[in-house]
């Protein structure tokens, strides 16, 4: 858990302009920052992103949050990890139990070996420049210069110690921590790549952490990876990412391929969506990475054997992690075909005809598996009903799960019933993660836990609600706030000051509306009155007022204009006015109530 304080510290030492320029550009619009929306497709700039209060705001598809939000719903990153980013660039260190001394010392190792990798990156880069055989190895690829500079493609001199020109001390252990040199038996070190064409790995923030190498020609291996170091994790990170987020964002898809160059390829004939998987098959932690950034991941694989194995693991890995509305499809190249070479034979317009093609995980699951039975017997039909239980069992997203249930059936020539009469477990999916889940939730409702895209079912497309499901808190739905309140609670967003007007006295515990906004008003008091909204509405996450609150901040009557230009005192003040009224009247009604049922009237 970490402390409310902390996050507000954090929030209040970063800029949230700064943080979000740093990706997506922004442009000065009277007293804010305006740029065109990078979670949906326009043409005109409706992203506001407001400095006085480190929120940021789009008109046209209702997208908000603080600089924590930005890091977690434009890169990824999961809550914990965009929190710390942030404190790390402010010089902050995330406080003990979530950042034990041991974490510390990693974050500084980490720190310098992404230094030496960058070097490492910028000598490989040099050398490119100075090598006629590694310029041509790429051209004759069809990589242009452009391409290059985009994957900051490089080469590995043909040296046993070419590093040692990239750094002061070549015998400095850090380099041997980076799986840049090997040291061998007998104490030499030497570097691990050498004549290659070099391939830099990087991970979503832009760093190097790792290297693929090609030979140039033929030889063993025909690629060189990095081992994994405290930088890099296989089955975490996907190459080209850093370079495809733009557009996997624009197309809503990721097209997810096996080798370097074929991201490579396709980037050159104007597929920017693609990642690869470094040489490892995907993992679900690959697919979590991805469908946090797209709706659709298509797997696209070589047309060979190969290939389809490949497209079956991957198959099998998604099955658990599907959830409607999230659409996992297959694109299976010729045989004789990579991405690489279908895209360079048939360009773009190809590419994107066999993209459309792609087949849905359900049409895949259901030719590979009538494929492994003979369909025209009744003990092949069984044993399909066999082979595919398991698999379909797996599947937790409501609506998905019944129309493959419902396929089979067909397939088998049974009625749904009599299907579900002979499995009953495949009748009720299996719902106890969730339940588990928001029980959870229910107790720990003050905790902050970092966001989990990939443990809840029910998850729908509209925003508010998708964030509840996210956080699988479905339990502590309350109607949202009246008018009145909310006004209020508008108004204390916009001059946090307001709350030491704020002269009702109410339980603060109460699941009601009042109970919100007296929560509000103590931790304002509580807290520096000066402090940044996005402080505030970032500590109010996972608990039962953060709905209200991130809507009350986007109130329509203050949205994008600066505070000193409206009668926000005057807003506050008649709702006030009037909710005491209310709450007057009320206790009146109870009080008369209360007489009369002593005077046996009632
Ligand atoms: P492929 O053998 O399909 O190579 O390996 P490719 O991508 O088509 O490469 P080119 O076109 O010949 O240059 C696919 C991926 O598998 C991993 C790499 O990540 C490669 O991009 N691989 C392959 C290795 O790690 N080591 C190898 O020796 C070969
Ligand atoms: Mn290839």
């Amino acid at each position: 858990m970490i402390a409310p304080e902390f996050i507000q510290q954090v929030l209040s030492r970063v800029d949230i302009v700064e943080v979000i320029d740093r990706q997506v550009k922004l442009k000065k619009a009277g007293q804010g920052y305006v740029a065109c929306c990078p979670f949906h497709n326009e043409k005109s700039p409706s992203f506001n992103v407001s400095p006085t209060k480190q929120f940021y705001h789009c008109f046209g598809c209702g997208v908000s949050g603080s600089a924590i939000t930005f890091l977690i719903e434009y890169n990824g990153t999961p809550f914990l990890d965009a929190l710390r980013e942030l404190a790390e660039q402010v010089g902050m260190v995330m406080p003990t139990g979530i950042n034990s001394e041991e974490v510390v010392a990693r974050a500084k190792l980490t720190a310098s070996l992404t230094d030496v990798m960058m070097s490492a990156n910028q000598f490989y880069r040099r050398e490119l420049k100075r090598s006629p055989t590694a310029i041509e190895y790429f051209k004759k690829r069809g990589v242009s210069g452009e391409i290059a500079l985009r994957f900051q493609l490089g080469y590995a001199p043909d040296d046993w110690q070419g590093l040692k020109a990239a750094y002061e001390d070549y015998s400095m252990a850090s380099l041997a921590e980076c799986g840049l040199v090997i040291d061998n038996d007998e104490g030499r070190r030497y570097d691990r790549f050498r004549d290659r064409v070099m391939f830099p790995i990087l991970d979503t923030k832009g760093n190097t952490i790792g290297f693929g190498g090609r030979v140039i020609g033929a030889g063993e291996p025909k690629y060189l990876n990095s081992p994994e170091t405290p930088l890099f994790e296989k089955g975490r990170e996907l190459y080209g990412l850093f370079q495809a987020r733009r557009a996997i964002r624009d197309s809503a898809t990721v097209i997810v391929v096996e080798g370097y160059m074929d991201v490579v390829a396709l980037a050159q004939s104007g597929v920017g969506n693609a990642v690869a998987t470094l040489g490892t098959a995907t993992t679900p932690m690959h697919l979590e990475k991805l469908s946090r950034m797209a709706d659709t991941i298509v797997f696209c694989f070589d047309g060979d054997k190969a290939g389809r194995r490949a497209a079956w693991r991957a198959l099998e890995i998604s099955l658990p992690t599907v959830v409607d509305g999230k659409n996992y499809r297959f694109l299976f190249l010729p045989p004789e075909d990579d991405p690489d070479t279908y895209v360079r034979r048939l360009g773009k317009a190809g590419f994107d005809e066999a993209l459309a093609a792609a087949k849905p995980l359900s049409t895949v699951l259901f030719e590979e598996l009538t494929a492994q039975v003979n369909m025209n017997e009744e003990e092949g039909r069984a044993k399909l009903l066999n082979i595919a239980t398991p698999l379909i069992g797996q599947i937790t997203a409501p609506a998905l799960g019944l129309m493959l249930r419902k396929r089979l059936a067909e397939l088998m020539g049974m009625q749904n019933h009599e299907l579900a009469n002979l499995l009953p477990a495949l009748q009720q999916p299996r719902y106890a993660n969730t339940a588990q889940q928001a029980g959870n939730q229910q107790k720990n409702s003050g905790n902050f836990k970092p966001n989990s895209a990939f443990n809840n079912q029910n998850k729908n497309q509209k925003k508010w609600g998708k964030k509840e499901a996210e956080r699988g808190a479905p339990t502590l739905r309350r109607e949202p706030m009246p008018g009145t309140s909310f006004q209020i609670l508008a108004a204390l967003l916009m001059k946090p000051q307001l709350a030491q007007r704020f002269d009702i006295d109410a339980d603060a515990d109460a699941n009601t509306p009042l109970g919100t906004l007296v929560r509000v008003v103590h931790f304002i008091r509580d807290h520096d009155c000066e402090m940044h909204v996005a402080a505030l509405v970032e500590s109010f996450r996972e608990t039962p007022d953060f709905d209200d609150i991130s809507r009350a901040v986007n109130d329509k009557r203050y949205r994008g204009i600066e505070s000193e230009r409206l009668d926000i005192d005057g807003d506050f003040d008649g709702a006030m006015t009037s909710l005491k009224e209310s709450i007057a009247l009320k206790a009146q009604r109870a009080e008369e109530l209360e007489r009369a049922k002593k005077m046996g009237l009632i």
